[in-house]
């Protein structure tokens, strides 16, 4: 898999595999946000140390990390990842964040999720595909669920969801 020549389309957004010089102050404003990493791992980033997460990103052949970009003005607006793939059980796991909050209500998780999952399943050949969320993510399930995902498992706070390729809506 070539990354360097990957573009997917969507109507208002597009995605390509991140590279290091879109380890932006944007980004890690972004993941320094109380609001937008309440329910994420990463709290304290640093334009260092996300240049150094996308390119152990971008050197692994399991993963594709791509950036969200707003078509009409090329702005960085978020990131989704399939991480990790396993080529041979034909799964990935989807993780998604909608970094830019005035982006966020707009329908633009179900687009990404719509153009991304049809390559995964028509390039990639994947068949299944699995997500987890907290419970407390306002409208994460409802995207994940607009492209035909289903609870698999529910626990306390968090939901695992799972999409075979029967079952996606496009
Ligand atoms: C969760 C997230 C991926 C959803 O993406 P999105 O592009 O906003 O999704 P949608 O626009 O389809 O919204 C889904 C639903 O939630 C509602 N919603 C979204 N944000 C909302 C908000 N702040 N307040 C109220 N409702 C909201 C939408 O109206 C929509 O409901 P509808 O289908 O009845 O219209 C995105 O908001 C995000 O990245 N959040 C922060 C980071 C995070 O926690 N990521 C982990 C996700 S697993």
């Amino acid at each position: 898999m070539n990354k360097k020549d990957i573009r997917i389309n969507g109507e208002r957004i597009y995605l390509v595999p991140l590279t290091v010089e879109y380890a932006s102050e944007k980004y890690c404003s972004w993941l320094n946000d109380p609001v937008v990493n309440k329910y994420l791992d990463t709290k304290n980033a640093t334009i260092e140390n996300l240049q150094k997460y996308i390119k152990s990103k971008y050197e692994d052949p399991n993963c594709l990390f791509f950036g969200i970009f707003d078509k009409k003005t090329n702005k960085h607006i978020g990131n989704v990842k399939l991480e990790p793939i396993d080529f041979n059980l034909k799964t990935a796991v989807l993780g998604t964040l909608i970094g830019e909050k005035n982006y966020w209500g707009m329908g633009i998780a179900p687009e990404v999720y719509k153009y991304l999952l049809k390559y995964a399943f028509d390039e990639l050949k994947l068949e299944t595909i699995t997500a987890g969320m907290y419970k407390g993510i306002v409208g994460a399930l409802k995207a994940v669920k607009k492209v035909g995902f289903k609870i698999h498992k529910e626990f306390d706070d968090a939901y695992k969801v799972l999409l075979k390729k029967e079952d996606f809506i496009f």
